[in-house]
């Protein structure tokens, strides 16, 4: 089988590292690790490739309609339509798509005029919570006890100064309190399955302090979610969704990604993204081994069966970030501790090593060249072990200014049995 992967961040370099167990890959257009170990990264747009699978792993292509344009041409695609991909495209649209469907989730309002949405704002008790409606990588949402931060993001957003035409409209909506879960959902327009939780990272500093970010690393499988958990998110989330999407007449063939929040009302939906999200997917693909390539052609070809078990690995991954991220990530600082191959220049076990925002310069280094440099991923017999691996390996990494959390997964780790 040959698999094309659009896309070029350390979410694609996973995708590309699985599926190549069992398959020829070619990524477009791929980065400086991708292509040091084995992978065809070609700068060719998708439409004028050929494969016999198509992997889409951002939310643009998505939103642009990529999908639709490779099924025109009759290629079987891992991906939303333009339809299907709105889910993620607008919040405001997601929300009203829930409330059809009669998923539970934050209550909230949708505004871009910024009196109504103060006079919004004033009825909510903290936390605050302000969304962009557009895509804004992860960085569009403030969440904050102070209600003055609170009106001046409003004020910001509205304005087009914070995130531009993505951010003229609004959702303010309740702050909630829980565990937050990612649960990515494979979907071949008809079935869906479940895979393994995840648990994402998501503020810049450890202990959940500071901006939102894409994202700073993760873990999975994810440790307080029980099998029933994942049971009820499924039974009141996604199979409501299924049904809304069904009498839209959408044919959802990719991954829905759930952003849950476990809390004492519930399970409740924070977000839906329409693709595999990053980095859980650096964390995910390692525990699906072979199985990769064959589980999402089954997904492209709407003929989904059972998700096979994982190998019983946990997997963390560390995000190693520039200097200045998220606010302004600087390029161009040299990274040590490499190889040519762009793996660990000491390698360790379990460790592999998958980039996100790397170049390569004309003496051969590998530079920074994007706000999340690289995710350090690690597997083990247990979380403990993966976790010490992936930290051991990005101890062996440097370059100047690197932002990174030292607790990712520290806090299952200490709670784990
Ligand atoms: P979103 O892009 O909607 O997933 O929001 C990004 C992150 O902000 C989430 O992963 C949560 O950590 C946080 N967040 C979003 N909505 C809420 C909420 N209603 N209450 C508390 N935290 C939230
Ligand atoms: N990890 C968050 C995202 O992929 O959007």
């Amino acid at each position: 089988m040959r698999c094309v992967v659009v896309g070029s961040g350390a979410r694609e370099h996973a995708l590309a590292w699985g599926l190549a167990r069992s398959a020829e890959v070619v990524v477009t257009p791929g980065n400086a690790g991708i292509a040091a170990h084995g992978v065809t990264c070609v700068d060719t747009p998708a439409t004028q490739l050929d494969a016999d699978l198509f992997v889409i792993g951002p939310e643009l292509p998505l939103t642009q309609g990529l999908a639709d344009e490779l099924r025109a041409q009759g290629k079987q695609v891992l991906g939303p339509g333009r339809d299907g991909a709105q889910l993620e495209a607008s919040k405001a649209f997601m929300k009203e798509f829930l409330a059809d469907a009669g998923v539970p989730t934050a209550h909230f309002g949708v505004f871009s005029e910024s009196e109504a949405a103060l006079d919004f704002l004033v009825t909510m008790s903290p936390p605050y919570v302000i969304k962009t409606d557009g895509l804004a990588a992860g960085k569009g949402v403030l969440v904050t006890t102070d209600f003055d931060e609170a009106c001046a993001d409003v004020l910001d957003k509205l304005s087009g100064n914070a995130f531009g035409d993505a951010g003229t409209t609004i959702v303010i909506e309740e702050g909630l309190d829980g565990e937050e879960c990612s649960l990515l959902v494979l979907c071949d327009g008809t079935r869906a399955v479940p895979l393994v939780p995840a648990q994402d990272f998501k503020r810049v500093g450890d202990g959940d302090t500071g901006a939102n970010t894409g994202g700073m690393g993760a873990y999975a499988p994810m440790a307080t979610m029980t099998a029933s958990d994942v049971d009820r998110v499924m039974s009141s989330i996604v199979d409501p969704t299924l049904a809304e999407l069904r009498r839209r007449d959408i044919d959802f063939r990719g991954v829905l990604y759930a952003g849950v929040m476990m809390t004492s009302r519930g399970p409740l939906l924070l977000e839906y993204n329409v693709r595999f999200g990053d980095p859980e997917t650096e964390v995910l693909v390692p525990l699906y081994a072979d199985a990769l390539a064959p589980l999402l052609a089954s997904v492209a070809h709407g003929r989904l069966g059972a998700v096979p078990p994982t190998t019983g690995e946990s997997a963390v991954t560390v995000v190693l970030s520039a200097a200045g991220y998220p606010e302004s990530p600087r390029r161009g600082d040299v990274i040590t501790g490499l190889g040519d191959d762009g793996q660990l220049a000491s390698p360790l076990e379990g460790v592999t090593v998958f980039h996100a925002g790397t170049i390569r310069d004309d003496q051969g280094r590998f530079l920074t060249h994007g706000g999340r440099v690289l995710a350090v991923t690690a597997v083990g017999p247990s979380l403990a072990v993966a976790r010490a691996r992936a930290y051991a390996a990005s101890e062996q990494i440097s370059f100047d200014g690197r932002v990174m959390r030292r607790d990712i997964a520290l806090a299952a780790q200490e709670g784990a049995p």
